[in-house]
């Protein structure tokens, strides 16, 4: 298991830092399946780091109430000035996302994850989801953002550019992970993808999964 990695240093200048690397392009990803949020009641963002997305989410879905996780306090500071107009609509928790389990009744019809699935393994990611899982509706939405290695004239500028960043974030968190997880195999377990929008000639995705639990009942019923 990799050990949690130390945000709180690089946390003020996210954004900065993210703007002159990338320019608005994880942005645009981020926000792609905004408006598919906007009935959702109850949702869990893990990292969601200086909190921009979770703002725009809250102002857009006003009947939202959001639990957020991070380990980096300061990240989790941003976050809540961020979203200080929507506090009484928000909950933040300081842990490990490793050992963060919801209350049991939570009921988290909507989890978000942009940009950090790729701070884990593989089998985190799976622990995360034997975790989180007996707390989601049975149709929750999961709505995950990440890198990734298109086939094809990009497969090598992509390959540069996340081991580029995977050694940034080594030296600056002290990250150990260094390569993509396949987190499409962990999530297809329990959920399947509705929708899927690249970016960046494929080297960025972002996705729209839903809890799989009903739509595998009904195929094994007809067969
Ligand atoms: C790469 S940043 C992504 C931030 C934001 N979601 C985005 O789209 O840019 C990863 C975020 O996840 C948090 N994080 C990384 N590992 C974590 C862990 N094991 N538990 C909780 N939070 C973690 C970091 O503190 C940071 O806020």
């Amino acid at each position: 298991m990799s050990s949690k990695p130390g945000f709180d240093r690089i946390a003020k200048r996210y954004r900065l830092l993210e703007y002159l690397t990338m320019g608005r392009m994880l942005e645009q990803t981020r926000l792609h399946f905004l408006p598919r949020l906007l009935t959702a009641r109850n949702a869990l963002i893990l990292g969601d780091g200086d909190g921009r997305f979770l703002a725009q989410l809250l102002a857009e879905n006003s009947n939202l109430h959001v639990t957020a996780v991070d380990c980096s306090a300061t990240m989790l500071n941003l976050l809540r000035q961020r979203c200080t107009p929507y506090g009484d609509r928000l909950h933040t928790v300081l842990t490990d996302a490793l050992s963060f389990t919801p209350p049991a009744g939570t009921g988290y019809d909507l989890v978000v994850t942009h940009f950090f699935f790729d701070c884990f393994t593989e089998p985190e990611i799976d622990e995360l989801l034997r975790r989180i899982g007996p707390e989601l509706e049975p149709s929750a939405l999961w709505l995950v953002s990440d890198f990734r290695i298109p086939a094809g004239l990009m497969r090598l500028p992509a390959k540069i550019l996340v081991r580029a960043l995977y050694l940034a974030f080594r030296v600056i968190t002290g990250l150990c992970i260094t390569r993509l997880p396949d987190h499409t195999s962990c999530l297809s377990t329990r959920f399947r993808c509705l929708e899927r929008k690249l970016f960046l000639s494929g080297v960025l995705t972002t996705e729209l999964w839903q809890g799989a639990d009903l739509f595998l009942e009904a195929q094994a019923q007809k067969e």
